[in-house]
This record gives C-alpha cells, sequence and structure tokens, in this order.
C-alpha cells in the first residue's frame, strides 16, 4: 500500500469516492460519525456568532453540523482540494438552506488562501491523517486563527486496549478493505483508510505535534474505545 500521500494521488482517491462518501462513512462506522462530529461542535461550545473555518471539509459534514450552531451570524467556510467532493458539499447547502451561512472554497489546507488571523474557529474532520505534510497544515491553522481562537479536530485513531487492539484490526483492516472492494469494485481507497490510520501519529505524538505547532491547552478526548479522538487546543492571547 502506497502511504507516501502524494496530493495528486490523495485527490484522486477522494474523487473516485465521493459519490459513495457519506454512505461509506455511515456503514463503516455503524452510523455513529454523525454523533462524533456533532460531540466536536458540543466541546467547541460556540456562541453562535463565530467565523469558522473547516479544513478539509469534504461533503460538508462537520461544516453542516457547525452551521447548525452559528445562529446569531456566525459564518462557516469549508475548503477542500477534491473538486468532486466540494460539489456534493454545495449541493447537500443548497438543499438544506445553508447557502447564507456555509460557503465552500476549492483550496489546499498546506497553503491556505486567507490572511492570518482570519478566523475564531478552526476545525478539521478526518482531514490532517490525508494530508502530505500534517505539521505545515497544522502550522497553517495556526496561522489563520484568531489570538484566543478555537481549534478541534477529530481523528481516527488506534485503541490502546491491546485485546481491543487485536479485535479492531480484524475488522478495519480486514472486514472493511472487504467491503469496500465489493461496493467500489476496485481495492484502493479501502484498503487506503486502515493503513493510513495505523501509519498516523498515535494520541500522545499527534498531541505533541499540535503543541509544537503553537497551541496551548491541548485536550484529547477518546471515544468509542479510542478508535476516534477529538484534539482541542487554542491559540495564546497574543500570538
Ligand atoms: C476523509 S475526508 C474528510 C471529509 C470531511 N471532513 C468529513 O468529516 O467527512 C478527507 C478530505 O481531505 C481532503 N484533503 C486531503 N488533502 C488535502 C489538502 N492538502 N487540501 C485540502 N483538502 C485536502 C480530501 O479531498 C478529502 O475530502
Amino acid at each position: 500500500m502506497d502511504l507516501s500521500k502524494d496530493p495528486e494521488q490523495i485527490r484522486g482517491l477522494f474523487s473516485c469516492i465521493a459519490p459513495v462518501y457519506d454512505q461509506m462513512n455511515r456503514l463503516f462506522s455503524w452510523g455513529l460519525d454523525g454523533s462524533w462530529r456533532r460531540r466536536v461542535v458540543d466541546l467547541l461550545e460556540l456562541a453562535g456568532h463565530e467565523e469558522v473555518l473547516d479544513i478539509c471539509c469534504g461533503t460538508g459534514e462537520l461544516t453542516f453540523a457547525l452551521a447548525k450552531r452559528l445562529n446569531k451570524g456566525g459564518s462557516v467556510v469549508g475548503i477542500d482540494f477534491t473538486r468532486e467532493m466540494l460539489v456534493r458539499a454545495k449541493e447537500k447547502a443548497r438543499r438544506n438552506n445553508y447557502q447564507k451561512i456555509c460557503s465552500f472554497r476549492l483550496a489546499d489546507a498546506l497553503n491556505l488562501p486567507f490572511a492570518n488571523g482570519s478566523f475564531d474557529v478552526v476545525t478539521n474532520a478526518f482531514g490532517v491523517r490525508n494530508l502530505s505534510d500534517p505539521k505545515t497544515g497544522l502550522q497553517e491553522m495556526y496561522r489563520v486563527l484568531r489570538p484566543k481562537g478555537k481549534f478541534a479536530c477529530l481523528e481516527l485513531s488506534q485503541p490502546e486496549n491491546r485485546w481491543f487492539l487485536g479485535l479492531y484490526r480484524r475488522y478495519f483492516a480486514g472486514l472493511l478493505p472487504l467491503i469496500g472492494y465489493v461496493i467500489l469494485k476496485q481495492r484502493g481507497p479501502y484498503d487506503y483508510l486502515p493503513a493510513s490510520v495505523w501509519n498516523f501519529q498515535n494520541k500522545a505524538g499527534f498531541s505533541a505535534l499540535i503543541g509544537q505547532c503553537g497551541f496551548q491547552n491541548v485536550q484529547v478526548h477518546s471515544l468509542w474505545g479510542g478508535t476516534v479522538a477529538i484534539f482541542l487546543a487554542g491559540k495564546p492571547g497574543s500570538g
């Protein structure tokens, strides 16, 4: 499995799965992925007027969960570098009347087209793991965040319990690629998913990386036996 995370390959992979992306997420998370995104929004304790940036927004699932809480003039911009994912996000925004609060833009998370300190909150769900250079991505998120701004990242992770890890690996690295193959009729995307999780940093390592990029008060909220984690942090008041 090639895990060089070449941006062209990553974009190709997500354009290929865009038509089934939401359904596959529902299936593989046992219908829980929406609740994980809602948990991110709960933990952010939004006042409702914030300007939010959702990085690697894909089909907009976290973007819309955020938009539901922005009732006092707030707004959320979703960015992604895969056009096919954004087409779905825009279509959903139109269908659900989110166009006033949400906007979507084709952009690279490693070179964000926004000035320093443009947003009160920066989020991403299942995005950083897919970046060719996660550190540069985190540094960009830090740059566009206002002083005292909030950062939240939802990611897949590995369970710490050895017994559960064994069981989980069987499902995630064994069964899941097989189901993906049956549905998509090709191996790549759902072989990449478990491989990208095994090769990504563990919770402690990723928390340390977030801290190295300047964020402070890094917290980790572990969900579903550690298979999913929410990382929260803030930008210092003067930075
Ligand atoms: C697993 S999807 C996550 C989508 C969405 N956030 C969600 O909650 O379902 C990862 C997304 O990251 C995007 N992505 C990967 N590298 C990127 C980059 N350098 N810049 C912008 N988007 C990127 C992909 O196009 C894909 O849509």
